[in-house]
């Protein structure tokens, strides 16, 4: 049995059957055409009229296809095939040439809907790109705007934390990703309330202790929220220090990750150089001093060089756009 589609390089299947139907030693194997469901009823009854015992039209149900070739070559073993001794039609060149061009109009005409359907699908994409970047930034306009002490402070340590990525020679995924959970790597402060924000005196004990649960707070919020669900590990350990004596989980060394260990770093130089409650900004070199005075036992050591290094060197420029990768990387994420 042949079974042969029509659309075919160096020939197509109405030339197959032809030259099959014309040799001796090939006329009598059963051919079936096997063909797209955009072939029209005429190029099935000429296929047929060519001396083909079948034109199945895809798709087919596997079963019902094995069904129907067992059926066939049942016939064929039982002489019940009608012999392909059709003679060749004098207008079988006219057809075989308007059925090309019919095929052509069609596959434009799917490729142009293709086209359109691609278009649409990535309007809809880019439109929701710029949902979750309008979202994700909403969130940081709410909590800068919940006390003058916190305006600013999310997007300085998001540049600081970039900066300190690109330091380090992270890929823009990573750098990306970093950025975004420093963008909202306070936002567990939502929940708590103004007064102990803005308290323009030191934290009570018991203050402190409220304040210290926005780190966990601040995963739980965004673990909600399936996209910024594998960012909520570095924003719940954003405190932790290296010999263990951070919050919410007094973790060490490596358990605290290289992008917490990122954040804590950025977070806490900008927490010295900029205004307190309850003092006025501290100055950069001051800050310098107290990042390697506590290289090793509250920050990462390797990470305190390179950060040093970022303050020596000068900010760097970088040439993607992060917030649109972290959203692509994020989309990616949820197709799997
Ligand atoms: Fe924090």
């Amino acid at each position: 049995m042949i079974i042969s589609d029509i659309l075919m390089p160096v020939m197509d299947g109405f030339q197959l059957c032809r030259m099959c139907q014309e040799d001796d030693r090939l006329s009598s194997i059963p051919f079936v055409f096997y063909s797209a469901s955009y072939t029209e009823r005429q190029d099935q009854e000429f296929g047929l009229g060519m001396g083909a015992v079948r034109f199945i039209v895809k798709p087919m149900d596997p079963d019902e296809f094995l069904k129907t070739i067992r059926e066939i070559l049942k016939d064929y073993e039982n002489g019940l095939l009608l012999p392909s001794a059709l003679p060749v039609d004098k207008d079988e060149d006219t057809f075989l040439k308007g059925y090309s061009g019919r095929l052509i109009r069609q596959l434009e005409k799917k490729v142009e809907d293709l086209e359109e359907s691609n278009k649409a699908l990535m309007k809809s994409e880019a439109d929701l790109k710029d949902l979750f970047e309008s979202f994700v930034m909403a969130m940081v306009n709410a909590l800068e705007a919940k006390s003058r002490w916190t305006t600013g402070h999310s997007r300085r340590v998001a540049h600081y934390a970039e900066q300190l990525a690109l330091e380090i020679d992270l890929g823009p995924a990573e750098i990306a990703e970093v950025k975004m959970a420093a963008l909202l790597h306070d936002i567990g402060k939502l929940g708590l309330k103004d007064n102990i924000l803005d308290k323009p005196s030191h934290l009570t004990e018991e203050e402190f202790r409220t304040v210290k649960e926005h780190a966990a707070l601040g995963a739980e919020i965004l673990h909600d929220i399936k996209p910024l669900r594998h960012i909520t590990p570095s924003i719940r350990h954003h405190h932790e220090k290296s010999d263990g004596s951070g919050y919410p989980d007094g973790i060490t060394g490596r358990d605290i990750g290289l992008f917490a260990g990122i954040l804590h770093i950025a977070d806490s130089f900008d927490a010295i150089t900029s205004d307190r409650p309850y003092r006025s900004s501290l100055s950069k070199e001051y800050a310098v001093e107290e990042l390697k005075k506590f290289s090793g036992k509250q920050f990462d050591p390797v990470l305190v060089d390179a950060f040093l290094r970022v303050l020596d060197n000068g900010f760097r420029c970088i040439k993607f756009n992060t917030m649109r990768i972290m959203i692509q990387g994020l989309m990616k994420v949820e197709k799997i």
